[in-house]
């Protein structure tokens, strides 16, 4: 009985594609007829109201056969679980299961739609502005500018357009959330897929060249049978490298270099921040660092009122659209002010204001997060506060090392 439901699925999924490739629509404003048909058909289509995720994922665990009729695509970057319900040359018609799932501010190498299923998600846009001429190794200068938020809930549909011209990042609230995708297939439209770092950087992990990868093995290996040339080697390297490269080997490097003694990491940290981009480099790790530490957090948080601020504070640059976000997230009783208070509270000191938002986006912050908890007024650095905070030290229990301090907004 459950291996027919996924049968089922597979027939409607089906179905669904042939009304796609029926649909006589030519291109929407972003050039792409996939996304404006995928909108369509995740709207019209019955495909949708049939997907009970438990009741598929049931299927999935007790099906023999669930390998070779859902083609399951394990392990994924995408999703928690991948189900591929269709596929062609021309599209594919996927269920994607979100526990977490990625927080990261990205583009897509695919045109195409999604469907809510079910949960909901904290979904924002932005624009990049790159500088001209810049791209090395996959990296490119720039930045990014926050536009738009939302959020989405079951039903919603929202289109997927290949390249910058649709840069989003979705964070999930729920656990877990579920979306019904239609993609043309990845790379026709658009050949790289971006993420967006550090509010400054534009990178394409793809375009990672070997050459750099051999430079970080040969520095991971010199520091093991030869530590003393370790640091004299990395600072040779960063002052050759372009913006790229360096961006790479930086990263690549950053748990050696959070080991070394701090008089050797202010050494290069120092070396760095003299540099062309330098400065721009450092802050972009900084701020990387922490939206790590935030996003592991987030995995082991089970209330959905801090998950949603938690979600405020990494994705949603403009401070304006919080209180119309809380009343779409559904703030209207007294109940629900306070538990919204309390999740303030208990993240209000977190360092990653610091690290995320710049300075006067901070003070923003500070004014509204202060009318909303009645937090006192006071002059004291917001830094000074948040060190000395029960609340930071449980995020960051180990210190942020010395290397990017300096790079500090
Ligand atoms: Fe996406």
């Amino acid at each position: 009985m459950r291996g027919d439901l996924l049968e089922q699925l597979q027939g409607q999924a089906l179905d669904m594609a042939n009304h796609i490739a029926r649909y006589p629509l030519g291109p929407d404003r972003h050039g792409s007829s996939i996304a404006n048909r995928a909108v369509l058909a995740l709207r019209e289509h019955p495909l949708a109201s049939m997907i009970d995720p438990v009741a598929v994922l049931a299927a999935l665990a007790a099906d023999p056969e669930a390998e070779r009729k859902m083609a399951v695509q394990t392990p994924s970057k995408f999703a928690d679980c991948q189900l591929v319900l269709f596929s062609d040359s021309t599209i594919s018609i996927q269920l994607l299961v979100w526990m977490n799932g990625t927080t990261s501010i990205h583009d897509h190498n695919f045109n195409g739609a999604f469907r809510m299923i079910t949960g909901r998600s904290l979904h924002c846009s932005y624009d990049f502005h790159a500088r001209p001429g810049d791209a090395t190794c996959g990296v490119a200068a720039g930045r990014l500018e926050f536009v738009d938020s939302e959020i989405i809930g079951e039903g919603d549909v929202r289109p997927i357009h290949a390249g910058q011209s649709f840069i989003h990042a979705a964070f999930h609230l729920d656990e877990p959330s579920v979306t019904l995708l239609v993609a043309s297939p990845v790379g026709v439209e658009s050949s790289g897929q971006n993420e967006y770092r550090g509010g400054r950087l534009s990178v394409d992990e793809s375009a990672l060249p070997l050459i750099v990868a051999r430079q970080v093995q040969a520095l991971h290996i010199l520091h093991k049978i030869e530590p003393e040339a370790f640091l004299p080697r990395l600072i040779e390297c960063m002052a050759s490298a372009d913006l790229g490269r360096k961006y790479w080997i930086l990263r690549a490097m950053d748990r050696i270099v959070s080991r070394l003694p701090s008089a050797d990491q202010n050494r290069l940290h120092d070396q760095i921040s003299r540099q062309h981009d330098g400065p721009l480099l450092l802050d972009v790790l900084f701020r990387e660092k922490l939206t790590y530490r935030i996003v592991s957090l987030r995995e082991t948080i089970r209330d959905p009122i801090t998950r949603f601020v938690l979600g405020l504070f990494v994705n949603v640059r403009n401070p304006a659209q919080w209180p119309s976000l809380f009343q779409q997230y559904g703030a209207r009783s007294i109940a629900d002010a306070s538990a919204y208070s309390q999740a303030l509270d208990r993240i209000f000191d977190a360092t990653f204001w610091t690290g995320i938002f710049a300075a006067d986006e901070v003070s923003q912050l500070r004014e509204f997060l202060r009318g909303l908890t009645g937090m006192p007024e006071g002059d004291v650095h917001i830094s000074a506060i948040l060190r000395d905070n029960a609340v930071y030290q449980t995020l960051f229990p180990e210190p942020v090392h010395s290397l990017y301090e300096g790079a500090e907004p």
